[in-house]
């Protein structure tokens, strides 16, 4: 459904989306032509219009079910050009939507499994990034991800590596994958050897309260993938409330994935209305049917967001970029600018 023109106008920010999940499936098709590979269209449902995949109906069986999926659908990349190539055309479709700023999620194990090295991962999203930059303004950093499921040691490898290549735009370092593998203590090594300003880690979307917990104990993020499920523990929430955490939801990978059967059962107004500070993200966009302008347009048309709102939203998320304090000045001044009209 499109977004309607004051909708549009308003200024988005995706805090929490992976790269590799933003590939259109007419994009997947045409790296699989370009790269010779035969295998694009398994990945495809019937309509050739969506990424299809294997889930039971546990939120941890569907998170486990579709990271399959994401793997594949990374199989049909290989060379730059290709990071390069969905990088901008993730940005120019976020920013036609009125996106100002994303923070993507970057994998140096994806980027391995393409064949590039980190440093030419970077440089190939970088390149991807001045093209939609130049045409549009959009602003972003990146998060270098570490993902629970390859294993604490490849962890570590990947906090090093994102230290021994330091890179203006990756700001931050951050955990997705499995969230039931393994324990948050064992990831803290990684976060240490990245020793980066900032960091997120995924919690409380295909795990309970507890995760959110851990990670705030143990890894100290005020920042977190998700965190809806904290909802289910009242002293997780008191203990969130009291540190003035950030959740970055994700309501349509929360759906796809089974968390919750209908958005009535989603908690994104109760943690809105709770104080908590609220981003929204679009996580997966092309594996969840959606986009950064849709999640904004469901946290409308299904809880009740006002305009005013919305754009509370999008300040929360600037407040809490992992940027550094000139380009997030800037990047207020943008919202303030709407509100101004
Ligand atoms: N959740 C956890 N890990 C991920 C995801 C996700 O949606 N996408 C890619 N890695
Ligand atoms: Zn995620």
């Amino acid at each position: 459904m499109p977004l309607n023109d004051r909708l549009l106008a308003l200024p988005k920010v995706d805090l929490h989306v992976h790269l590799e999940g933003t590939i259109t499936p007419a994009m997947a098709q045409k790296l699989a032509a370009r790269n010779g590979l035969a295998h694009a269209p398994e990945l495809l449902a019937a309509d050739g219009e969506s990424f299809r995949w294997e889930a039971d109906d546990t939120a941890a069986g569907a998170l486990v079910g579709f990271l399959k999926a994401y793997d594949a659908a990374t199989g049909v990349m290989k060379t730059a050009q290709d990071y390069s190539d969905i990088t901008y055309d993730y940005l120019k479709r976020a920013a036609a939507e009125g996106c100002i700023y994303a923070e993507l999620t970057i994998s140096a194990d994806h980027g391995q499994q393409v064949g590039l090295t980190y440093p030419q991962m970077l440089d190939a999203i970088t390149k991807g990034f001045d093209k939609a930059k130049a045409e549009s303004g959009i602003e972003i950093r990146m998060i270098s991800t570490a993902v629970r499921h390859y294993g604490p040691a490849e962890a570590l490898k990947v906090g090093r590596i994102t230290h021994d290549n330091p890179h203006p735009l990756v700001t931050a370092f951050g955990l997705a994958g499995d969230e039931n593998a393994y324990t948050m203590a064992d990831f803290e090594p990684a976060y240490a050897a990245a020793a980066l300003p900032y960091r997120t880690a995924h919690a409380g979307e295909a795990s309970g309260p507890s995760t959110v917990r851990s990670a705030r104990e143990v890894l100290k993020v005020r920042r977190f993938g998700h965190m809806v499920r904290a909802i289910e523990d009242a002293d997780v929430m008191a203990e969130q409330k009291a540190i003035n955490a950030v959740p970055e939801v994700c309501v349509s990978s929360n759906m796809a994935l089974g968390v919750y059967k209908t958005y009535a059962e989603h908690p994104l107004r109760k943690f809105f209305d709770a104080g908590l500070k609220v981003t929204l993200g679009s996580d997966d966009p092309t594996f969840f049917g959606t986009s950064i302008g849709r999640e904004y347009q469901i946290a409308q048309e299904h809880f009740g967001f006002t305009d005013a709102e919305l754009l509370q939203v999008s300040r929360n998320a600037i407040e809490e970029a992992f940027v550094d304090e000139a380009t997030r000045a800037k990047l207020l001044r943008r919202i303030d600018a709407y509100t101004a009209d």
